[in-house]
């Protein structure tokens, strides 16, 4: 890993300011999103759970922030004050503004089936607009709006929630010592998290996988302008093209709650199979029903206004049980403001989980 310097006060002040700014900016966006969609879009499932309060939704950032700093001086990762990266993607502005009037039509009229025909290759499950996202996860164009369009669902606080899903890792790292280790990200996307695993442990072997090759392909770009290598893998979580027990440590960032059931619990063996026995497995997805419960509400908000059909089952699925099935013992469960981080460490051969 990289050696950390205690940083200090100035560090915690750029950091502080980073994030207010990054919350105040994409918090922007979502409202304005919002205007634009006007009364026109309603939600498409009953809620039976109160919607948190603006003050709730704003401690439990402020309890997000608190806790990514304490890691930063905990020495378990390095401050992200990166601020060209910052207003590279704050330039997508425009172009996200541009695309809301879509994709604001497409939720309007429940269109989720606007893709690019030449992709029916690929599983039927996967071809649709998540999200009611333009072209799906399916072109260029989604592949550099991506990034903008999660920061903006989550009001800037994205980075810091996919961060927090680094921490297992890094306590594993640790114990690992200097062992030659390699890292398989199992829906990399456009690879935001696979680049800042990267950038704290340089000499990890990394291999990304998706189904989509754009976001692949804007994954690798941002690889080589970095420095980083990796290697890309195009294909399904719930099929991977790599030999049984090949790898130390694999994670799945807002995976799962986009995968039907049955491909679920295929992806769930996937992943057991090629870890290595005593392997780490970091889950990262959606926080689900009763982990934070005054925000039960937006759980069920959630899918009836974005589309993400299989959301609902993913969120009363029990994950320890489906893993623990596949020999992936439970370890450490972790709650970051809308997100869950599980971790998982596969049994040696022989013992149960
Ligand atoms: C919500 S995005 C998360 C991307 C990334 N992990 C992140 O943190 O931004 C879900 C990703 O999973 C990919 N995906 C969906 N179904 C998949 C499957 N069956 N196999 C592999 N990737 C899949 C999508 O193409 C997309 O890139």
């Amino acid at each position: 890993m990289n050696s950390m310097v205690k940083p200090g006060r100035r560090a915690r002040l750029a950091f502080a300011g980073l994030q207010s700014a990054r919350v105040a900016f994409y918090g922007t966006h979502y409202l304005l999103a919002r205007l634009l969609a006007g009364e026109t879009v309603q939600p498409r499932t009953r809620r039976t759970h109160p919607l948190p309060s603006r003050a709730e939704l704003l401690a439990a950032i402020g309890g997000l922030f608190a806790q990514d700093w304490r890691n930063v001086e905990e020495g378990l990762y390095l401050p992200q004050l990166d601020w060209r990266a910052e207003l590279g993607l704050a330039r997508k502005s425009v172009s996200y503004l541009r695309d809301v009037p879509k994709v604001v039509r497409r939720q309007r009229h429940n269109r989720h089936r606007e893709v690019d025909p030449k992709q029916a290759k690929l599983p039927n499950y996967y071809q649709r607009n998540f999200h009611f996202q333009t072209d799906g996860y399916l072109s260029e164009r989604s592949a550099g709006l991506y990034e903008f369009q999660v920061e903006t669902l989550f009001a800037g606080t994205a980075g810091a929630m996919r961060r927090r899903a680094f921490v297992p890792i890094a306590r594993y790292l640790k114990r690992r010592g200097s062992e030659p280790l390699t890292l398989l990200d199992v829906g990399a996307g456009t690879g935001a998290f696979l680049s800042f695993v990267q950038q704290q442990c340089p000499s990890l072997a990394t291999i990304a996988l998706d189904l989509s090759e754009p976001y692949l392909a804007r994954a690798q770009r941002r690889a080589v302008r970095r420095g980083q290598q990796t290697q890309f893998l195009v294909g399904p979580a719930e099929a991977i093209a790599l030999e049984d027990a090949s790898v130390d440590i694999v994670c799945s960032v807002y995976l799962f709650h986009e995968l039907p059931p049955a491909i679920r619990a295929q992806a769930a063996r996937e992943i057991a199979r090629v870890l290595k026995p005593g392997g780490l497995f970091v889950l990262a997805d959606s926080i689900q029903y009763g982990d934070a419960p005054g925000f039960d509400g937006l759980l069920e908000l959630f899918p009836g206004l974005f589309h993400e059909p299989y959301y609902a089952s993913y969120a009363r699925s029990d994950l320890k049980s489906l893993l623990a099935q596949e020999g992936l013992l439970p370890m450490h469960v972790d709650i970051a403001y809308l997100t869950k981080i599980l971790s998982f460490e596969k049994v040696p051969c022989g013992q149960n989980a």
